[in-house]
Formats: structure tokens, sequence, C-alpha cells
């Protein structure tokens, strides 16, 4: 735990449940795995029982021309947007949810089965964490995915509030937190109070968008045609949201449009910055109002504790700057932010009485 989050939540907010209290064991649990997903656009997680985080891959899956599962993950990932026809590769989710129910089943099962170290077990409990802000029928969807997949029990916990238990925040005190998870399909803003989420706000805008920025921006600007790898690559390595000590810059290959050959070209992070500036804005945006809709009792335990970055878009180089700069309050990036939903989801599973009234 980060000195920030140990000043203020000590050690008593994290795993501090007594989760033989909590949990019953039993002498067939050994039948059984079970597991808790984030099932990201971007990436899915999963955390074992007893075992920790046992697997994190891109959600992608390849399938064959008879719509078969022929990779999937990381080794998927390898194959998307090089491949032939006989070859497709397919993202399930988008803007958070599930676009591709099929697909999706299939990604839940094949991961699931990658990880079972135990051919003959089930799955029993499943928690899995959803974005705060899908409809009813979306929900259903993940739940009937999760359950095809072979889970006996499923709860589904929202997104930020996962988040927050897995950066080691109490969420039973009454006291405000504000969470904000920016992911690869969605960036969730949240202040949580009492086991509850007192507001949320859902911006369908993460780190696909940047890319899909980049990728806009050559086009524009340098007639240059690039894949989303390296518009990925690009955002991670000189992608930044407020000026930078030193700015930086990066070669990178792609397709000239004019004739059509293959081109090389330098780039550098004040480019990039204003490729990515009408989305950083939108985010800065969703943040004052989510902080103009937080009551004022809570606004000032915010003022207190600061705002936390969850999720892989808090890497972005000096988003918390940014934030810091427009909101004039302090920003904590947590620690492994990629991890830290399926961290907070793992702890649920692993005391699932005491976070009965955050999972439904
Ligand atoms: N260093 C970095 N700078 C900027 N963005 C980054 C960096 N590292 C990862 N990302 C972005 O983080 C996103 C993935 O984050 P994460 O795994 O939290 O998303 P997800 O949970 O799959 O998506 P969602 O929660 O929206 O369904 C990707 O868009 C990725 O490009
Ligand atoms: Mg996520």
């Amino acid at each position: 735990m980060n000195p920030f989050f140990k000043q203020f939540f000590g050690k008593q907010t994290f795993g501090s449940k007594d989760s033989s209290a909590s949990q019953k064991k039993g002498v067939l649990d050994f039948l059984y795995t079970d597991i808790a997903i984030d099932l990201g656009t971007a990436n899915t997680l999963i955390y074992a029982r007893d075992q920790g985080i046992v697997l994190n891959e891109p959600s992608i899956v390849a399938l064959n021309r008879d719509n078969e599962p022929v990779a999937l993950g990381h080794e998927a990932r390898l194959m998307h947007e090089k491949t032939h026809q006989d070859i497709r590769t397919i993202r399930p989710l988008r803007d958070g949810v599930i676009a591709d129910f099929e697909v999706a089943e299939m990604m839940i099962r094949g991961m699931i089965k990658k990880v079972k170290v135990k051919w003959y077990s089930t799955t029993r409990q499943m928690v899995v964490c959803v974005p705060s802000g899908i409809t009813e029928v979306e929900r259903r969807a993940v739940r009937d995915s999760a359950e095809h997949a072979g889970a006996k029990e499923v709860y589904l916990v929202d997104e930020p509030m996962a988040a927050a238990i897995g950066i080691g925040l109490n969420v039973h005190e009454p006291v405000g937190s504000m969470i904000v998870d920016i992911g690869g399909g969605t960036t969730e803003i949240a202040v949580i109070a009492l086991s509850g989420i007192v507001y949320a706000q859902s911006v369908r805008l993460g780190g696909d968008e940047l890319n899909e920025d980049i990728i806009n921006y050559f086009r524009r600007v340098h007639n240059l045609l690039i894949g989303e790898r390296t518009a990925e690559k690009v955002k991670c390595e000189v992608g930044s949201a407020a000026e930078l000590d030193e700015e930086i810059e990066i070669t990178i290959k792609g397709r000239d449009l004019v004739n059509g050959v293959p081109k090389t070209r330098s780039i550098n992070s004040v480019e990039i910055r204003e490729a990515l500036a009408e989305s950083v804005n939108t985010i800065l945006e969703a943040i004052s109002k989510a902080l103009e809709q937080t009551p004022p009792e809570l606004s000032s335990d915010i003022l207190d504790r600061g705002i936390m970055l969850t999720g892989g878009g808090a890497l972005l180089k000096n988003l918390d700057k940014r934030i810091m700069e427009a909101t004039e309050l302090p920003v904590h990036v947590a620690e492994d932010p990629l991890t830290a939903v399926v961290r907070g989801t793992g702890t649920i599973l692993e005391n699932i009485d005491y976070y009965r009234n955050v999972i439904s």
C-alpha cells in the first residue's frame, strides 16, 4: 500500500476482514475453483480464491472460418490486424459492455479453462465487475454469460466500487471518496460512501478512443495510415495530458496515403498531446460535473483525500497533474492501476459476507 493510502486508511481497511468467519470452508471445497473476474474492454483479469491474480490477458479472441476459437488473449493479440481470410480476431467487449455474446462466452470459458489448475474442479462462485452505468439488459447479459461459462452463483459488483476496495479504501465508512477509473472503453467516475455509490457517471470514452484520436491525427495531419497497435504504442510511450519536463520523440511506421508505400516518421509528445486534447478535456469535464453534483459534506472529504485514479488510462503521462490543475484537488494514481479492479473483486470474493451490500 503506498504511503498516502496507509496514512488515511491504515491497515485495517484491506484484507482485515476475517475471511474464516465470513467464508465458511467446507470439506468439498477442493472440488471448486471460485473466481473473480474483471471483464474489461481491453483486458480480462482473473483472481482465484486463495491464489490471487492468475490471469491477465487482452480481451481478444481469434476465430477460424468455422467460428471456432484458435487463440485467446496474448496469443490472439499478436494476430490482431495481421490476419488472413481464414482467421479473424474479435474483441467481444465495446465501451465496457459485451457487444458479441457468443464470443464473450467463448473467451470467458477459454480463460477460466486456462487458469484451472484442477481439471476436475468446477466454478461455484464467480464475482464479476460491470460498469456502473450499464442497463438492466446489459447486466443480465453479463450474468448469463458467466452462468453459461459454468458458474453456479454469480455476483455482480460495480467497477468503481471494486476499484475502491482494490486500492484499500474502507467503503463502509461514512466518508466520501472519489474514484476515477479510466479503462479501455469507459471512464467511470464515482463518489462512494457507506458501501454505496452516491454519484456515478460512466462516460463511454477510454483508452480505445485515445488510440482512435492518434490514428485520425496521423491520417489528417501527416497523410499516414497507422494501425491500432502502433497507436497504442505511441500513446503509452509519448502520450501525455500536460507538458512534460522533457518532451519526447518516437519514430513510427505506417502507410503513406498519397503514394501507398510504407513510410517512417518521427513524432513528438507535443503533437500527440494536441491529438489527445479533446478526449482529455471530455474526461476533465466529466470530473468537474461529478464534483458539482457531490453533496457538500462529501465534497469536503474529497478535498481532504483527493481523487483516486485507477485503470490503465491513469498511466497517461501527467494526467494526474492536469486533473490537479483543473480541480485544485489532490490527485493520486493508484499503485498498479491496471489491477486495482480485479484486486477489489478478489477481496470481495474472499469476503462475500462482509461485502454482501456492494454486490447484487
Ligand atoms: N502507459 C499508458 N498510458 C496510457 N494509457 C495506457 C497505458 N497503459 C495502458 N493504457 C491504456 O489502458 C487501457 C486499459 O486499461 P484497463 O485494463 O484498466 O481497461 P479495461 O478494464 O479493459 O477497460 P474498461 O474498464 O473500460 O472495460 C488501454 O486502453 C490501454 O491503452
Ligand atoms: Mg476496467
